[in-house]
């Protein structure tokens, strides 16, 4: 099988490579990272992105065309809302057309910000709420989707791991911080349904063999606050938690004014298509654990 990954020096994209590299995978990024190897990685020009591709699919056909791509950081989107929607909506959208041309399946790595409602879970029906550039310009590139292309699926998650790049991962800040004993505040109003890296990329492939089409929530099973994931996560990792402070995130301060905060997401549409249950919190935290344990033992 060939599976193209669009974006693969960032977290989700670097542990995609990895993972499937029994198949005929493939990478497309800006730059070369240390997190994926140069071999899998092909260096492309985004702002050429059709002829780009062209160049190898022409020959190399992928029967799978995930795309990772996006600009995460709230801020950065706040502050160019054209090179937010560029990057988050347009790229997709050029990525949702090609795949329709080599009749690839397109898997759109969507998001979970979504929502602000106060609800625990979320259905792919509720209504959307949008609090930001990165949530609208997400939601644009669902739209453009939609249109472009049928044979794709939009997967709105929460995603969780080690990214061992440039920059840490919420997972990587939080168990460094946990380690050096370094006090840190986490959040007991910001509800998700975090599901490990690699978790999601098995369903992806399973979703693939389904030929499933049309939006669908991959996510943990269950909803949890930041502060109580952190005071799991010290207790799997055998860290103290002494350090670790409960805070409230408020709507109204001036660095956090645009964020959604109860992301929760409903996984029943795709536990039925695939006949099996998504994660539980504690499976996906013991995921993470046996990663950590693979790589640094
Ligand atoms: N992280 C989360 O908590 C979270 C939660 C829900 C949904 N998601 C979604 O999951 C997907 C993957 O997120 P992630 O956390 O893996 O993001 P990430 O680590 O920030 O990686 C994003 C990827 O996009 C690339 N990229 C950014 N700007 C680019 C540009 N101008 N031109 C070309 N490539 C560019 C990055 O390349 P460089 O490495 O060169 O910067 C990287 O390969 C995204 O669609 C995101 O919206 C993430």
């Amino acid at each position: 099988m060939k599976i193209a990954i669009i974006g693969g020096t960032g977290l989700l994209g670097s542990n995609l490579v990895k993972l499937y590299s029994n198949y005929d995978v493939k990478s497309f990024s800006r730059v070369h990272l240390n997190n994926v190897s140069r071999i899998k990685n092909n260096v492309i020009n985004f702002d050429d992105l059709s002829n780009e591709l062209s160049e190898f699919f022409d020959a190399w056909k992928p029967h799978i065309i995930i795309n990772t791509v996006a600009i995460v950081s709230l801020q950065k989107c706040e502050e160019n809302y054209d090179m937010a929607n560029n990057i988050n909506c347009n790229i997709a959208s050029k990525i949702s057309k090609i795949s329709k041309k080599y009749n690839s399946y397109f898997i759109h790595i969507s998001t979970d910000h979504y929502y602000d409602d106060q609800l625990i879970t979320h259905t792919e029906l509720q209504r959307v709420t949008i609090k930001n550039n990165y949530a609208q310009t997400k939601y644009n590139a669902e739209k453009e989707i939609k249109k472009n292309n049928k044979k794709a699926i939009i997967v709105r998650t929460n995603i969780i791991g080690f990214r061992r790049g440039l920059s840490e991962s919420f997972f990587e800040w939080l168990l460094s911080s946990l380690r050096n004993q370094n006090t840190i505040n986490l959040y007991t109003n910001f509800y998700t349904s975090p599901i490990s890296v690699n978790h999601l990329g098995k369903m992806l492939i399973k979703c693939y063999k389904k030929k499933l089409y049309g939006t669908y929530n991959i996510a943990s099973s269950e909803v949890i606050d930041k502060f109580s994931f952190g005071i799991k996560v010290a207790n799997k990792f055998g860290y103290s938690a002494e350090n670790v402070t409960s805070i409230e995130l408020k709507k109204s301060s001036s660095d956090n004014p645009l964020r959604a905060l109860t992301l929760g997401l409903d996984v029943s549409k795709i536990e039925s298509a695939l006949q099996e249950k998504m994660p539980t919190i504690e499976k996906t935290i013991e995921n993470l654990y046996c990663e950590y344990v693979d790589v640094n033992e």
